[in-house]
């Protein structure tokens, strides 16, 4: 049975430390629990990512887990996958702006630049190392996620002129005035 667990929040000291790597994965039970409560955490609070620091494990562990949801409206959907020790790598670098939000931070959306196209290298739970090619949205999702392995928060990167409130975020949904904030943005 999976567990809900506690959200950290933004402030707390554990979103900025460095995760420590992963060494024993095969037949690592504490590893698989953690992993399935983060899932489950992940997918009850409507969230399309979660990194273990955010449970307050400082462990390189995230899950990627993208789905449409009220939070997410235009996401795509995929089966949760977890990464372990995830390595990105960015071989032709083109940053292009989206939309934020982090269930540490709950009520601030705010526009990131992201690489558009990332590759990354990964350990399974059997410890077998997977490379993945992702794009636009999930390649954010990683992004977003890893930074967070790494200590660092969406709003560090974001410009402060493009933070909104949730609320002021769904109408923006709802007006489908999404794509034209960020244009606004760049200029
Ligand atoms: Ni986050």
């Amino acid at each position: 049975m999976a567990k809900l667990l506690q959200i950290a929040q933004a402030g707390n000291r554990i979103l900025r430390q460095r995760a420590e790597k992963v060494e024993n994965i095969k037949h690592n039970g504490e590893l698989l629990r953690l992993i399935n409560d983060m899932i489950y955490t992940c997918q009850d609070a409507d969230g399309v990512g979660i990194a273990a620091p955010q449970v307050y494990v400082p462990w390189r562990v995230i899950v990627v887990a993208s789905k449409p949801s009220a939070r997410y409206p235009q996401a795509p959907q995929m089966e949760p996958l977890a990464m372990i020790n995830p390595v990105i790598v960015v071989p032709k670098p083109a940053l292009v702006d989206g939309w934020e939000g982090c269930l540490s931070m709950p009520g601030l959306r705010a526009i990131v630049p992201r690489h558009k196209e990332i590759h990354i290298s990964f350990l399974d739970l059997s410890g077998t190392r997977i490379s993945g090619v992702y794009q636009d949205f999930v390649a954010r999702v990683i992004q977003h996620e890893v930074d967070h392995l790494d200590g660092k928060m969406f709003f560090d990167c974001a410009d402060p002129r493009s933070f909104t409130s949730e609320s002021e975020f769904q109408r923006l949904v709802r007006n489908g005035g999404l794509e034209e904030a960020i244009a606004k943005m760049a200029k």
